[in-house]
């Protein structure tokens, strides 16, 4: 994880860098740190907290230089404190990276055994240490790539130079990085998101490459130290960046937009006049796709679950899912008639992307369902189908998973359809009851008044439970970790089947249960599981979409959800989860956007 940024310009960039530090907080909010150069200078300050800590400091004590470089941490290596925090300067150089130094403790121990001193726990003061020794024989550029080859594991570096006042070294290896040109300075960041309010022209750097920036002038080098060319992208103005408006917090913010981004999503994918879905090019002629294989981690991972289900049930093709932590170390067999699909809000998520990375080496086609379509994991598949989300910034994601379930969910029809496994009646009533999702998110939105009742029923909790079954059992689960991140209470999702195979001895007097339950295959047994929970004196809340009042004695809430059909039930259900853990949260007065030991994009394995 971690932000990193970097302007070279010619006028001071303090200011500039702390804005855009700003922007990076979802990437990493443990600690915070600038480094600018002036008169042969490195003037470093850093603090633990938040960027505002900094920018105080600052605001007391200025830091000059039109060339500087400035980090976002989210901890890995040592405790998150000043010392800690990036960037890490010696005498010569100061470096802000992002990712693990693998071999980072054999390097410390010759480092000091030839008289160098380290100041912080941190696997990156070794790359500084290292630098500052070649910088003795070599150049800034030759330094910096004599370094890069003794180190092992995963990087995305910046670097200034006390003797080298208007340059800014970049590299990156396995965490990603990217430039931005302008008229009168050049910027380097670990995504664009940050840079985009100063320019919309990047490029993005590729596993070994470096880059030497000026305020004037931006080079590339491969690992071989040749001089390459990288192509410029326009990046996309997306609309409502950065600004929470009226809402208390992005969070709330981003709930509230699921309306729009469900209509947003709905129409870039159905063409209303051809009553069809807008999905072409696929990497694999759909009728001999075997199996799709569903990769992801966290929210994403769930939103291939749900998927699991409806691919199960519309199409013919056999559907594996995975975590992606766990299937790019499996022993897998790979076949060119496998799509293999990876799902991710920031598309820079260190786990998927190295799964991806694998099916690439085994030559097998991807797909990447994505939010931001600059993104490390949307240029290395095959195929990308975006999720036109817009930006989210809470870290507990929210809208980008109703997109994730919305395109998983459009992609299996069009499957279907061109595979002839779904009749042309029932693919049009599919299609148009999506057209009615958008309206009845914003109903399901209306149920907040009882969810903040419902969240008061948490404060004294030891703990909950989610309990679903079908595709209501990656919403239970989605539900408890949104708890869990958000307002830090013990909360487990469980398939309700498996409650009397052990989680049963969980529930105590009390216990807040939410029960998803729509009327679907499933109802009837939900219903048995539910009453085995109240006999043993769970508290239940129960979320449906089914109008008849069932089961009112024993259940402390029922709270109902529109009906569309049972394939968008899931994507309905899910709404007052988010309410919920959003409510729990606000009253146990948590920091909603920015969760405690979290960061948005987990650029780190
Ligand atoms: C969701 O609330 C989480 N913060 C987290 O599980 C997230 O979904 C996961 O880290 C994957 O991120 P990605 O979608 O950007 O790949």
């Amino acid at each position: 994880m971690c932000g990193i940024i970097g302007i070279a310009s010619n006028k001071s960039v303090s200011m500039n860098i702390i804005n855009s530090l700003k922007k990076l907080e979802y990437r990493g909010y443990d600690s915070a740190g600038i480094a600018t150069l002036t008169n042969n200078t490195i003037n470093e300050k850093k603090c633990s907290g938040r960027v505002e800590e900094l920018e105080k400091i600052l605001f007391k004590n200025p830091s000059e230089g039109n060339v500087g470089i400035g980090h976002v941490r989210w901890a890995t290596h040592g405790i998150p404190n000043t010392l800690n925090a990036h960037p890490h300067s010696s005498e010569k150089v100061s470096v802000v990276h992002n990712g693990i130094i693998e071999n980072s403790d054999e390097l410390k121990k010759t480092l000091e055994e030839k008289g160098f001193k380290f100041k912080s726990e941190t696997d990156t003061e070794v790359i500084t240490l290292l630098v500052t020794e070649s910088l003795k024989k070599s150049d800034p550029l030759e330094s910096v790539f004599k370094t890069l080859k003794k180190l092992k594991g995963s990087f995305a570096l910046g670097i200034i130079f006390k003797n080298h006042t208007d340059i800014i070294i970049g590299a990156r290896r396995g965490s990603p990085l990217a430039v931005g040109y302008s008229k009168e300075e050049n910027y380097l960041g670990s995504d664009s998101y940050a840079l985009k309010s100063m320019t919309n022209k990047i490029s993005y750097l590729d596993d070994g490459e470096i880059c030497v920036l000026s305020k004037s002038e931006i080079s590339f080098f491969d690992a071989n130290q040749n001089k390459i060319n990288k192509k410029i992208h326009i990046v996309s103005d997306d609309e409502n960046t950065a600004d929470k408006g009226d809402y208390k917090n992005f969070m709330s913010k981003e709930i509230f937009e699921q309306p729009n981004t469900a209509k947003k999503c709905v129409s870039e994918y159905i063409d209303s006049l051809k009553k069809d879905i807008n999905i072409y090019n696929f990497p694999i002629t759909p009728g001999e796709i075997e199996k799709i294989i569903l990769i992801g981690c966290g929210t994403a991972y769930h939103s291939c679950l749900v998927a699991k289900y409806w691919f199960e049930e519309l199409t013919s093709i056999e559907v594996e899912i995975d975590i992606a932590s766990e299937f790019r170390y499996r022993n897998l067999k790979f076949s060119t008639k496998n799509l293999y699909i990876f799902v991710s809000q920031s598309g820079e998520t260190a786990d998927t992307a190295a799964a991806l990375e694998i099916c690439k080496k085994n030559k097998v086609k991807t797909c990447s369902v994505v939010n931001v379509v600059e993104s490390t994991i949307a240029r290395n598949s095959d195929w990308v189908l975006p999720i036109h989300a817009g930006p989210e910034i809470g870290v507990a994601s929210t809208k980008a998973f109703l997109g994730q379930l919305i395109v998983l969910y459009i992609l299996c029809l069009k499957l279907s359809s061109v595979r002839n496994d779904i009749d042309k009646k029932s693919y049009n009533i599919n299609i148009e009851n999506l057209k009615k999702l958008p309206d009845a998110i914003a109903k399901t939105l209306k149920s907040e008044g009882d969810i903040q009742i419902m969240a008061q029923e948490f404060l004294k909790a030891r703990g909950s439970m989610f309990l679903g079954r079908g595709s209501s059992f990656p919403i239970a689960l989605e539900g408890a970790l949104k708890l869990k991140e958000l307002s830090y209470l013990h909360a487990e999702g469980y398939p309700a089947g498996e409650m009397k195979h052990g989680p049963l001895a969980l529930i105590e007097e009390g216990l807040p249960v939410i029960v998803i339950a729509p009327k679907d295959k499933y109802f009837e047994k939900t219903l048995s599981n539910t009453q085995e929970v109240i006999a043993r004196g769970g508290k239940i809340f129960f979320i449906t979409d089914i109008k008849k009042r069932l089961l009112s004695t024993n259940i402390r809430l029922r709270l109902r959800v529109p009906h569309l059909d049972n394939f968008l039930s899931p994507i309905l259900l899910t709404i007052p989860l988010q309410l919920l853990a959003y409510h729990v949260a606000l009253l146990k007065s948590c920091d909603i956007d920015k969760p405690r030991n979290l960061a948005k994009s987990v650029t780190v394995e």
